[in-house]
């Protein structure tokens, strides 16, 4: 199905729209808050440790069957002949489907170009993809006979390795070539001419691995029909979008499709969209008139849904002797696996730092393995992996300090809006900040060695180029005994949302946090929110419900004033209670006559627009200090500073939780994860938490510390924060590449670094 694009709003005033008109309670920026921010832990945190916590994967309905999926062996073939016959007879099973049913031919992977695959598809163009499906009364059973399914393939040449998929006589995975969309360049400036009156010019080739999301929960869904109305639960970052896609699926009106997540465990991108589990278990239960269960093995996971695109990236840059950066041109290559998707990544290049003139070259190109999706700041890390670490080696010209040498280059607008300002930009704060917690100045001074064990700083910077995309709506309610309910449709997962907007209500209509029910992630029940990606869910979501909250006490303050006899001036709300300026005794909502009588207040809150001819982001700078054994070529990190401009802090806690678990996922992406697919087959070698290696808490340093850097920002949106998940992980592998390298004195420019290339670094280097 189309892919949400939440990383870049359409402009609507090309079409002669303005954003949306919402009726939206004015509120000013909090000057100072008391619970917002504050290191409140999770509202839902025990459910979520304690196993009480429904996922996806724990609902069971009534006479529910279970669904085994059957995959393409190879990496690229074309189904010949379905035997089904020995499936079908087996015990328990109720319905399958192949890519000869006519159930199965929905189209799939919707681009402008027209649809490029379908549900299931005779064509199989990678290994892991669909063909075929069982419903079975156990998960064992659908397991069992969909490896009876007895499936002939006619194998077609493949190509897994991306940079020769783009020879003309590669293999081809689409009829119309492996590069269906002609390079994207740019252009500002006179790069050319620039780099003619640069001191100093470095040109250098990064490649970047791709990696596989590892969300703790698998990706799965459950489907039944009622009265031609579709139902599903789903482990997903977006129950609106799903809802759409499934809509069009089927040709339902969208109020015909209910979507909900309950508990979920972390997508990070790859459940974003509508998944072909969550179709396959939909048409298998509108087939047998069963609920049917659909979830997905680790391995199935691994091959199927997502990844982050390897790129190659060459990027020349120039400045000038006092650190003036003139010229950047960029050339990058991304693989999108076997479907058109976005596998760009040169956003930072045109925005991070002032360059007058820069040169851009994008392509993007089909290979026979499982398509990229979006991955926690899709195309950032990989640019930053390069751009940081040619910032490094133009300062090391210039001889000047990485971080002057960034100062020097600081934007205060946005070049790629039009020269808009910020509303607030704290990525100088962030490189002062960050630099003068971690000590840069001696750190960078004595990183020598001791023996075989060489230890060395790095720094990088980042940013995040999405605004978000601001449609949503909230309500609040509050009844007789003072406890109020919160309702949203965004999901929370696992970034600690629930417990942000209970935080929001408890700041703004003086509930305790504790007495807050949280509605969350269901089309059916909760109100419209956008997808939690692009971290943009708190920065979305709570303006909305902090304008529900004050439309709720707004409405308490009347009812308050006229039961009371009191001036409306003079009464607030507090801890649950109205507070009568110059009274000493405050009344308990739960008091109010009037609040007994209604039952209920409701309040409605829709988030503003962005604001108007401004830009508001948000802006990271990271240092690492790293040990490197050269005799074994292991790397630690062992000390770290992150320092992020994301705006207010909501609360301290998930706001270090976010960061630390960007870091984390930074170390796997300098240092670790790599899909290997093999050569000769085009087969996952990597399918494993076995054989694809991916950061534990063993590998994060003990010494951290998490920097928030406030701008104070009061015209980004009404609770002033700028969203954080993404910017928590872009600078984080390139700051580790830098320390890498000011450790070793050689550099490494292809992710992750392993043990082989540092040996192979200080062989080239002639060291040891
Ligand atoms: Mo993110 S990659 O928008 O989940």
């Amino acid at each position: 199905m189309r892919e949400p694009n939440i990383y870049w709003s359409e402009s609507l005033e090309a079409e002669g729209l303005t954003e949306f008109a919402p009726e939206v309670i004015d509120l000013p920026p909090w000057d100072k808050t008391t619970v917002v921010g504050a290191p409140i832990p999770r509202i839902d945190g025990h459910d979520r440790v304690g196993g009480t916590a429904v996922y996806t994967r724990d609902v069971a309905l009534p006479g529910m069957l279970h669904c085994a999926v059957v995959r393409s062996p190879h990496a690229h073939a074309m189904v010949k002949r379905f035997d089904t016959t020995a499936a079908a007879a087996m015990p328990g099973v109720h319905a399958i489907i192949t890519c000869e049913s006519p159930d199965a031919k929905i189209p799939w992977n919707l681009t402008n170009q027209g649809a490029f695959s379908q549900l299931l598809d005779p064509h199989c163009r990678y290994e892991g993809e669909e063909v075929a499906a069982v419903a079975a009364e156990t998960a064992q059973q659908a397991a069992d006979a969909a490896r009876a399914v007895v499936v002939e393939y006619d194998p077609l040449p493949m190509v897994v390795d991306y940079e020769k998929a783009t020879a003309p006589d590669a293999p081809k995975v689409h009829a119309v070539g492996n590069q269906p969309s002609p390079a994207r360049s740019s252009q500002r400036g006179d790069v050319q001419a620039a780099f003619a009156t640069a001191d100093a010019v470095v040109e250098r080739t990064f490649r970047t691995p791709c990696e596989l999301h590892m969300p703790l929960e698998v990706h799965g869904s459950v489907a039944q029909w009622d009265s031609g109305k579709l139902e599903v639960w789903d482990s997903t970052q977006g129950v609106y979008a799903v809802r759409d896609s499934l809509a069009l699926a089927f040709k339902l009106p969208l109020s015909s499709v209910r979507v909900t997540s309950p508990y979920m465990g972390g997508g990070f991108g790859s459940k974003l969209e509508l998944g072909k589990y969550t179709v396959i278990a939909a048409v298998l239960a509108r087939l047998t008139g069963r609920a049917v269960k659909c979830v997905l093995t680790r391995e199935e996971m691994l091959r199927a849904v997502g990844n982050r695109p390897a790129n190659t990236i060459t990027i020349k840059a120039g400045a000038r002797k006092d650190g003036t950066l003139v010229a950047l041109d960029g050339n990058f290559l991304g693989a999108m696996g076997a479907y058109p998707t976005g596998a760009t990544s040169s956003y930072l290049l045109l925005d991070l730092y002032t360059c007058p003139n820069v040169h851009v070259v994008e392509r993007s190109v089909l290979i026979n393995a499982g398509q990229a999706r979006a991955f926690r700041a899709p195309g950032y890390p990989q640019a930053a992996w390069a751009l940081e670490q040619v910032m490094d080696e133009l300062a090391g010209k210039l001889a000047m300090d990485p971080i002057a040498f960034r100062l020097k280059n600081i934007p205060a607008v946005s070049q790629l809006r039009s020269g808009q300002p910020y509303t607030s930009t704290g990525l100088a704060d962030c490189l002062r900040t960050g630099a003068e917690k971690f000590d840069w100045a001696s750190a960078r001074k004595q990183a020598a060695s001791k023996g075989h064990i060489r230890r060395g700083v790095g720094v990088a910077a980042g940013m995040w180029g999405s605004p978000g995309s601001p449609s949503a709506t909230a309500i609040v309610k509050l009844y007789p005994d003072g406890s109020a309910n919160v309702n949203s449709g965004a999901a929370d997962i696992g970034t600690g949302t629930k417990t942000v907007f209970a935080q929001v209500v408890t700041e703004e209509l003086g509930v305790p946090v504790e007495r807050i029910r949280v509605e969350y992630a269901d089309t059916a029940t909760t109100q419209y929110a956008p997808s939690s990606g692009g971290s943009q869910t708190i920065l979305v979501n709570t303006p909305a419900v902090r304008a529900a909250a004050a439309d709720v006490k707004n409405q308490l303050l009347a009812l308050a004033a006229e039961e009371l006899k009191k001036d409306l001036a003079t009464l607030s709300v507090k801890d649950g209670s109205i507070v009568i300026a110059g009274e000493s005794k405050p009344v308990p909502f739960s008091a109010l006559r009037s609040l007994a009588q209604r039952q209920q207040l409701v309040g409605v809150g829709r988030r503003a627009p962005h604001p108007v001819g401004k830009v508001a982001l948000p802006f990271a700078a990271h240092f690492a200090e790293v040990e490197v054994n050269t005799r074994t070529g292991a790397v630690k990190v062992i000390r770290y500073v992150a320092a992020q401009d994301s705006g207010r802090v909501m609360n301290a806690l998930t706001f270090e939780n976010q960061v630390l678990g960007g870091v984390t996922m930074g170390i796997g992406f300098g240092l670790m994860e790599n899909r290997v697919l093999d050569r000769q087959t085009g087969k996952l070698a990597s399918g494993s938490w076995h054989d694809y290696k991916i950061p534990t808490a063993m590998d994060f340093p003990v010494d951290f510390q998490c920097v928030p850097v406030d701008p104070h920002d009061k015209e980004c949106n009404s609770v002033g924060a700028k969203g954080l998940g993404e910017p928590a992980t872009i600078p984080s592998a390139a700051a580790i590449a830098n320390a890498v390298c000011h450790a070793l004195g050689a550099r490494i420019y292809d992710a992750p670094i392993t043990p082989a290339s540092i040996v192979t670094a200080l062989a080239s280097k002639g060291g040891k």
